[in-house]
């Protein structure tokens, strides 16, 4: 049982597991720190937190590029059909769902955030686990503290992570850490952080006892299990 993972920059993710692949908000054109173009990105799913700009991102053209099934809020997911994308493509959800796929699946957490693209509202904004090559990732979106992040910890057991820490729009390093302590995972990964001067955190205080804390650079590969 393992996974590699690519982090994109910012809060995007490349899971990769054999030939099956996750991409998790795929914001690429327009990050400043992206090391990928949207074409470098081959993957048969696509799974989404919410629909802000900087997570959306390129889903658009990648999943045209790839015929990609997208996972994602049902108001995201209905714009992703008005703009043409195939239904047999399309995976509407809501906190508490929970998706079987051919790799794993993938389930929706609440998220304490806001969500919306061009000014159109785009549902529940949602933390993301996926199961994958048998090993288990949090993603937990855009979110602020809360201590259901303890059940969801318990409910999915995830092996891995991924926090955002770059205060103002989600949690800082010291909620962060406390989050991590929350989840109680192997391994924390701190994102959505040093991408824009807004969000520049010295992560220090991202020091969650017990946890394993994985600095991931853009372009960054790393397997684990
Ligand atoms: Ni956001
Ligand atoms: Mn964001």
């Amino acid at each position: 049982m393992s996974i590699t993972l690519t982090f994109l920059g910012h809060a995007g993710f490349l899971l990769e597991d054999g030939p099956a692949a996750v991409a998790i908000d795929p914001f690429l054109t327009g990050n400043p720190v992206a090391t990928a173009k949207p074409e470098d990105i081959k993957c048969k799913h696509i799974a989404l937190t919410h629909g802000h700009e900087d997570h959306f991102g390129d889903t658009e053209a990648i999943a045209r590029a790839n015929g990609s099934v997208v996972y994602a809020a049902y108001e995201i997911i209905n714009y992703l059909g008005e703009l043409g994308i195939d239904g047999d493509k399309l995976q509407p959800a809501n906190p508490g769902g929970k998706i079987d796929t051919d790799f794993g699946w993938v389930a929706f957490t609440q998220a304490f955030h806001s969500s919306s693209y061009k000014g159109r509202y785009m549902g529940p904004p949602c933390g993301l686990v996926v199961n994958l090559g048998g090993i288990t990732v949090y993603h937990c979106g855009d979110t602020g503290l809360f201590s259901d992040m303890k059940l969801i910890g318990e409910i999915y057991k995830p092996d891995i992570a991924c926090i955002p820490v770059g205060d103002r729009f989600t949690m800082g390093p010291e909620l962060g850490k406390k989050a991590a302590e929350f989840i109680n995972p192997k391994v924390a990964i701190p994102i959505h952080y040093k991408t824009f001067p807004i969000i520049a955190q010295d992560i220090s205080a991202f020091s969650p006892t017990g946890i394993e804390v994985k600095i991931m650079e853009p372009g960054e590969r790393w397997s684990f299990g």
